[in-house]
């Protein structure tokens, strides 16, 4: 089974062709068998037919696509490419799902919708921003983003062309792309420059756009719009623009066909004449050029709106009061100038009509606005309406014009008038809108008349698609031819596709001996006239293939041109090729006293395109028509035709074209009555065929619309491969393993020696791969940056928060201890405070209680005390007295005892005296005294021997002293023991006080008794003077005897007595001596001890000591009165005796010392008491005394 009968099987789908819808869906009612020559099908409508087909079959019917692709975004797309495939796509979205616009391959298909679409928004600009073309819906924004990018990606020129028939929205597409433009090149609030090119369009719609039968907003120019951008950091700005406008329809400012109407400013003008009463303007219906077409409305457009909107853009784009104001006077002296009257001439003095010539009466008053509005003379100019020149070698001829040729030469002139008057505004937009612009990258907008074939087809018409033949030959040539050529360049394996060339048809043109060549030629023929030229093209051009001739006569022919065959009518040819405006009247207008005037007279023709655009903004308003060259019109030989011009500002567009990446928006006129989403199936398959979709959608199947250049391709997508499949100085390898990486269908692709191709939708692929992956890898950037910064902020956060935690938590702490010490020293202070209360009622109490213990005690101790005193006063006062009477009764007895005494030793001294006298008389007594002396000076010698062993015995003592001393050293050390005891002995002190009282009050006692004592001294001493003189009388009596015994014994014994005396005086005194000095040494050493005892008990005690002298005063008497003394210890200081009792051991230390002391003393005394015992036993008496005396006295 061949492919086809597996296709055409019963039930496939297939499009018939139909009379009225082209073409007609059916269902296969049987299958293909090849060779059958017929298929049965059934038809949408129900109709059972049998289509008639070639043996070979290769006339099959097209099949349908599958519904599944029905209403794709991309035609080239659909399964099965072919009209009716296209046509259904487009009608599926057009009718069901009113979508306006359509992919095909890089053709954006755009239906007029004739409908208000809410596709247009600035939301919308940002949705298609940054989006390529296949992302999102078809529309003219992702085809003017698609160019956007290429020029920010690329930094190339670019072009968008927008084409088709008039009134399919080319010039709305055009500003929608524009728009586009101007928002994304611009910043987000309106720059000045986005805003003068917006507002560019108003006034050229103003100037240069009619209402037609087929559009009411008709452009009767094109225009290519050059949208300058710089690049700024790979950003592109808006930074200007230029315009260039291409063969201004001048014959409408002159005549309107029915239905149709003069330039739109025109009637804006007439619509605000209230505010511009110096033109002296009327109703439009008033003036002759605005009134032919019989249609001066357009629907729902204000024309008085419309003006306030030029005017307003006009200001916009600098035009000045003063500018405006000439402008509008320029305008409403062309409609004045129309409305002059050219009537019919009579010869003088007859009413014979002369018609070779005309007349024009000097006062119409159009004829004397228009003077006064283009400040030209109105004689002048009517002289040379009414009047040509003719000019021979030497001289010229006046000839006068008939109506015809006044009228004509007064439309030529308003037409040249208002011709340059556009060019004028296009040139001051030029210079507003690209005002000292740098060199730049653009994105030329084209939007040119499309493809025009009316009933009778002029001048015009054969411009306009001789303009479009053009266009369609770029667009071939790009799409197609150049195609085809660059796969064979670049080696790669394609079959050459049969494509429309329309190459010769622009050849019938153009060439030599073609339409404008012969044209041009019977223009300079001065007898020339528009049939002889169609003679001479039917003679001449009837070799080219898509030259016609008429079947009847020849004043038409026909173009076979790419879209149809267009027959056009010669009538007119020559005199708009020619376009010829009289000189005369022209300089009538350039000696004009407005400046503007003069200003627009004198513009030259240039072509913008071809110079630079920055010396075309120098020249101020000069733009296209003509000629690639500044070329001055200095007479009319020189001046080139309409065509000439049109050829080559086409050409020049073209070639500029050429060097620009275009894209290409192909509008659709969906029907003729503007209604909205109205389908006509046969006037829009014949716009697709026009302009090429359907030829585009037979190649993109076949070609490879996409192509790289290795190193471009390489640097844009060397991230697609892995880094071991790149090499940078293989750059051919790297891009191939990118490819056949990403792409598995070989069939996408083809390698090309410099370049590489791509089946429609792959580049769009690997781009959606490369930005998949630069999102990816952004991604990872993002997420690692973003990681970073997060983790920075969240370790700062961290910081912080810590900080703060750490902050409030020591705070807290703080607070918490500040509450805790709070609450201690409350606690504390209460303790403190319960404490102190408590001890203050303690100690109160205590006190109270102490104080009456006190005086409890005080009173008991003083009860008892004053028991104890009494008592003890008893006990002294019984003491006294009993020692006074013991005393008493002593010392009676004494006396007693003394006389008694006295009076026995008188009585044995006499009796001794007697013996003794009686002895001395005999010698042996004297021997037996002095045997007696003997013994005593032995005994003596013994005593004193005693004596010194006494004296070591003290010795000792004083190094017992010593000990003493040391053990005194050790008391100090017990001061400190002391002083401790001192705090417990402070209770003490009390009762020592008291006792010290007691003691003062028993030493008043004792001072009383002292005195009692002295009384009794005094007595005594009485006594004792009375004792003493009974003593001296005895005495007396004693010397009397002696002298009387001595008066006896001095005579014999004198010698004798004197030596012995002396002997017995020497021996004695020297033993006495040395006695008195043992006794003083004794006595020193004593002192010394007494005194060391005394410093002692002083220093330690702070002891009051007897003195030495004290001690050595001491008498009997004080003996006796020792022991009372001592008893009573009244000389010992009352601290010590506190002392004493304070400090038991000291005191016991401090007694013992007491007690040897006194043993010492007691030692001494016995030792006076001894001497003088001795020293009176060895006295001599009162005779060896005297004898001794006597001795002395011889001596002296
Ligand atoms: N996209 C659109 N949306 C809505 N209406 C549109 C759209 N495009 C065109 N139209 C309508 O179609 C009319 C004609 O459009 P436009 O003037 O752009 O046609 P054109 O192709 O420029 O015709 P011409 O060649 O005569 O200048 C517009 O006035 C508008 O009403
Ligand atoms: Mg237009």
């Amino acid at each position: 089974m061949s492919s086809e009968e597996m296709l055409y099987a019963q039930g496939a789908k297939i499009w018939v062709p139909h009379a009225e819808q082209v073409w007609e869906s059916a269902t296969l009612e049987e299958s293909y068998r090849k060779g059958a020559g017929f298929l049965k099908i059934v038809t949408e409508s129900g109709s059972l037919r049998e289509v008639k087909l070639k043996a070979d079959g290769s006339d099959l019917p097209p099949l349908r696509n599958p519904a599944i692709l029905v209403g794709q975004n991309d035609l080239t797309t659909l399964s099965y490419l072919h009209e009716p495939g296209v046509l259904h796509n487009l009608r599926v979205r057009f009718c069901e799902r009113q979508i306006i616009y359509t992919y095909c391959g890089i053709i954006l298909v755009a239906i007029n919708p004739y409908a208000e679409m809410p596709l247009y928004g600035p939301s919308i600009i940002r949705a298609y921003r940054g989006h390529a073309m296949g992302d999102l819906e078809p529309h003219i924004f992702a085809l003017a983003e698609e160019a956007y990018t290429k020029l920010e990606r690329e930094n190339c020129n670019l072009s968008i062309i927008v084409s088709g028939e008039s009134g399919a929205g080319k010039t709305v597409s055009a500003k929608y792309a524009m728009r586009y433009f101007a928002a994304v090149g611009g910043s987000e609030s309106e720059t000045q420059v986005e805003r003068k090119v917006l507002a560019s369009s108003p006034i050229m719609e103003a100037f240069g756009n009619a209402k037609t039968t087929r559009n009411d907003n008709s452009s009767r120019f094109g225009k290519f719009t050059k949208l300058l951008f710089r690049n700024q950091m790979g950003v592109m700005y808006l930074q200007g623009a230029t315009m260039h406008t291409y063969l201004l329809e001048k014959s409408r400012v002159v005549y309107q066909a029915q239905g149709e109407r003069n330039y739109h400013i025109f009637y804006q003008l007439c619509a605000a004449r209230a505010k511009y009463p110096e033109l002296v303007l009327d109703h439009q219906d008033k003036f002759q050029f605005l009134n032919m077409g019989g249609a001066p409305d357009i629907e729902r457009v204000s024309d008085a709106d419309q003006f306030n909107e030029t005017v307003q853009a006009m200001t916009v784009l600098g035009f000045s009061i003063n500018q405006i104001a000439d402008i509008v006077k320029i305008l409403a002296g062309i409609l004045h100038l129309g409305n002059i009257n050219v009537s019919k001439k009579y010869n003088e003095g007859t009413d014979e009509e002369d018609t070779d010539s005309c007349e024009i009466f000097p006062n119409d008053i159009h004829l004397q606005i228009t003077g006064d509005l283009l400040r030209v003379k109105a004689d002048d100019l009517r002289r040379w309406l009414l009047m040509r020149k003719i000019e021979s070698v030497n001289d010229y001829v006046l000839i006068p014009n008939s109506i015809e040729a006044a009228e004509a030469a007064r439309d030529a002139l308003a037409k040249h008038i208002y011709a340059k008057l556009f060019q004028y505004i296009v040139g001051v937009l030029n210079k507003s809108l690209n005002n000292g612009s740098k060199q730049c990258s653009f994105i030329g907008v084209l939007d040119i008349y499309g493809f025009e074939t009316f009933e009778v087809n002029s001048f015009e018409q054969f411009c306009i698609n001789y303009a479009n033949e053009k266009l369609q030959q770029q667009f071939n040539q790009h799409v197609f031819k150049l195609e085809q050529e660059e796969y064979l360049k670049e080696g790669i394996t394609w079959t050459m596709i049969d494509f429309y060339d329309n190459q010769p048809c622009i050849d019938l043109i153009e060439s030599k001996l073609g339409v404008l060549d012969l044209l041009d030629e019977e223009c300079r023929m001065p007898r020339g006239s528009d049939e002889s030229w169609a003679g001479k093209l039917i003679g001449k051009c009837s070799k080219f293939p898509h030259f016609e001739k008429p079947r009847f006569g020849t004043t038409s022919f026909f173009i076979k041109h790419f879209s149809d065959t267009v027959e056009y009518d010669v009538n007119g040819f020559l005199e708009k090729n020619r376009d010829t405006v009289s000189k005369e009247l022209t300089q009538v207008l350039c000696e004009s006293n407005m400046q503007l005037v003069k200003q627009v007279m004198v513009l030259e023709e240039i072509d913008t395109l071809s110079v630079d655009s920055a010396k075309a903004s120098t020249l101020g308003g000069r733009v296209v028509i003509s000629a690639g060259r500044k070329q001055v019109v200095p007479s009319k030989q020189h001046k080139k035709t309409v065509g000439s011009q049109f050829q080559e500002s086409l050409a020049s567009l073209i070639s500029t074209l050429h060097a620009t990446t275009p894209h290409y928006v192909r509008c659709i006129k969906p029907n003729d009555e503007k209604i909205a989403f109205k389908w006509e199936t046969a006037k829009i398959i014949q716009q697709l065929r026009a302009c090429g979709v359907l030829e585009t959608v037979r190649i993109s199947a076949a070609g490879f619309p996409s192509r790289w250049l290795y190193p471009d391709f390489y640097m844009r997508y060397q991230l697609l491969a892995h880094r071991s499949k790149i090499d940078k100085n293989d750059m051919k390898q790297s891009c191939r393993n990118i490819v056949t990486k990403w792409i598995q269908d070989e069939d996408k692709y083809r390698f090309g020696n410099t370049q590489i191709f791509f089946r429609a939708g792959q580049v769009a692929f690997m781009e959606q791969v490369r930005a998949n992956l630069r999102k990816k890898y952004i991604t990872v950037v993002q997420s690692v940056v973003r990681r970073f910064i997060h983790r920075r902020r969240f370790l700062r956060l961290q910081m912080v928060i810590s900080g703060i935690q750490r902050h409030a938590r020591g705070f807290l702490a703080r607070q918490r201890v500040q509450k805790m010490r709070e609450d201690r020293a409350a606690l504390i202070l209460s303790k403190y405070a319960k404490g102190w209360l408590c001890r203050r009622r303690y100690l109160r109490l205590r006190h109270s209680i102490s104080g009456i213990q006190t005086y409890a005690r005080g009173m008991m101790a003083r009860t008892k005390f004053h028991a104890m005193r009494d008592h003890y006063r008893a006990v002294q006062i019984q003491r006294f007295v009993r020692g006074v009477l013991a005393r008493r009764a002593y010392q009676k007895r004494r006396r007693d005892i003394i006389i008694c005494q006295a009076a026995v030793r008188r009585f044995l001294a006499r009796r001794k005296f007697r013996k003794m006298k009686t002895e001395a008389k005999t010698i042996s007594h004297m021997e037996k005294k002095y045997m007696g002396l003997e013994n005593k000076i032995i005994s003596m010698q013994q005593r004193i021997d005693e004596l010194n062993r006494d004296n070591s015995n003290l010795k000792h003592k004083t190094s017992e002293i010593s000990v003493l001393k040391m053990k005194l050293e050790l008391k100090k050390n017990l001061e400190g023991e002391f002083k401790n005891v001192k705090a417990a002995c402070q209770d003490k002190d009390k009762l020592i006080e008291a006792l010290n009282k007691q003691l003062e009050a028993e030493r008043d006692e004792k001072m009383q008794l002292l005195e009692e004592n002295g009384h009794a001294q005094e007595e005594w001493v009485s006594q004792k003077q009375q004792w003493l003189g009974e003593n001296e009388e005895l005495r007396r009596q004693v010397d009397q005897m002696i002298e009387l015994a001595k008066n006896a014994e001095i005579s014999q014994r004198t010698q004798e007595d004197r030596m012995l005396a002396e002997i017995d005086n020497k021996e004695l005194n020297e033993a006495y001596q040395r006695a008195i000095k043992d006794k003083e040494v004794i006595e020193n050493e004593n002192f010394m001890l007494k005194e060391e005892l005394s410093r002692l008990t002083a220093g330690s005690f702070s002891l009051h000591a007897r003195t030495a002298s004290n001690a050595s005063s001491q008498n009997e008497e004080d003996v006796g009165y020792a022991s009372a003394k001592n008893t009573l210890d009244i000389n010992r200081p009352p601290d010590l005796i506190n002392k004493n009792y304070a400090y038991s051991d000291c005191t016991s230390l401090v007694v013992k010392l007491r007690a040897i002391l006194e043993e010492e003393k007691q030692k001494h005394k016995y030792l006076q008491e001894q001497y003088l015992k001795l020293a009176s036993r060895n006295k001599p008496t009162e005779d060896s005394f005297r004898s001794a005396c006597r001795s002395a006295g011889r001596g002296s």
